[in-house]
């Protein structure tokens, strides 16, 4: 009996059992190829990207070089006019896209005197027409999509957004967002910190006694509150609510 490349199986093995095992072996070797599968391209998170990147400030709808734009998947996949759809999904290295990109094809793409595709952009293009060139699920121009620059925190500034001296000059108030300060400004200490205030505090007075400390705040747009403070406590007075904007000044 010959075997040809079958593994060795003694002559009186069950049938059956010799179909279990090369069930099992298929079924093995199949699974290994599926865990080595790239994950997949997504065209609007890795392709459009590249694209506007190296492609489109020559080939949007205003330039349409070669008359191919790739403002859209739809046009991408129309082509220019010598050479039609440049993807063949499934056929990366088939495809002119990828051919122009490596130079084995001309024209050659970007132009040499233009920013080149990097290796690993090119692998994620490859890849892309390898998983079936797949296209977005809304074909909008990827020049309009919002790019949002990821940009590092600001540092907390927080800044004083309000200031008065009391009329005899002895003690200054100063507030922020939130929060309210006297100062003794004879010994340019801190006397009183009062926190809790509902928003921005656009101005603060005190009273001409000095007794008492007003502060203006809010909510731009949405409420207004003026706070009346005891100025040596820092304890809240009286409240005026019912102001639909931030107030500027009380
Ligand atoms: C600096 C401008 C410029 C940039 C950047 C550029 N191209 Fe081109 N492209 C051209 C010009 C000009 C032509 C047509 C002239 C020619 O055939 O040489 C062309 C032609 C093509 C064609 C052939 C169209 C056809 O069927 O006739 C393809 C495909 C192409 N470009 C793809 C790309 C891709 C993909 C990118 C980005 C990776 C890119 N190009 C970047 C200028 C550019």
């Amino acid at each position: 009996m010959n075997r040809g490349l079958l593994p060795p199986i003694s002559d009186n093995l069950h049938p059956l059992t010799f179909l279990l095992l090369l069930t099992c072996f298929l079924g093995f070797s199949g699974g290994g190829v599926q865990a080595a599968e790239p994950a997949p391209v997504d065209y609007s998170r890795d392709i459009a990207p590249i694209l506007r990147s190296y492609c489109s400030g020559c080939h949007d709808d205003a330039q349409r070089e070669g008359k191919l734009s790739v403002e859209t998947f739809a046009q991408l996949r129309k082509g220019g006019e010598d050479h039609g759809d440049p993807i063949q999904p499934g056929k990366a290295t088939e495809s002119f896209l990828i051919r122009s990109l490596t130079g084995e094809a001309r024209p050659k793409m970007p132009p040499k005197d233009e920013p080149q595709i990097p290796a690993a952009e090119l692998a994620t293009l490859k890849r892309w027409i390898e998983q079936g060139a797949v296209g977005p699920a809304q074909d909008v121009s990827i020049l309009q999509e919002l790019v949002t620059p990821n940009l590092p925190a600001a540092r907390e500034a927080r800044p004083y957004s309000a200031a008065a001296y009391a009329q005899d000059g002895k003690r200054l108030a100063l507030a922020r967002t939130g929060e309210m300060e006297v100062w003794d400004t004879t010994h340019q200490a801190l006397l009183r910190s009062v926190s809790g205030l509902p928003g921005k505090v656009n101005a603060v007075h005190f009273s001409p006694d000095g007794a008492q400390v007003v502060a203006a705040t809010g909510v731009t747009g949405l409420r207004g509150v003026a706070q009346l403070f005891e100025t040596g406590t820092g304890k809240l007075i009286r409240e005026f609510g019912g102001h639909t904007d931030v107030l500027y000044d009380a």
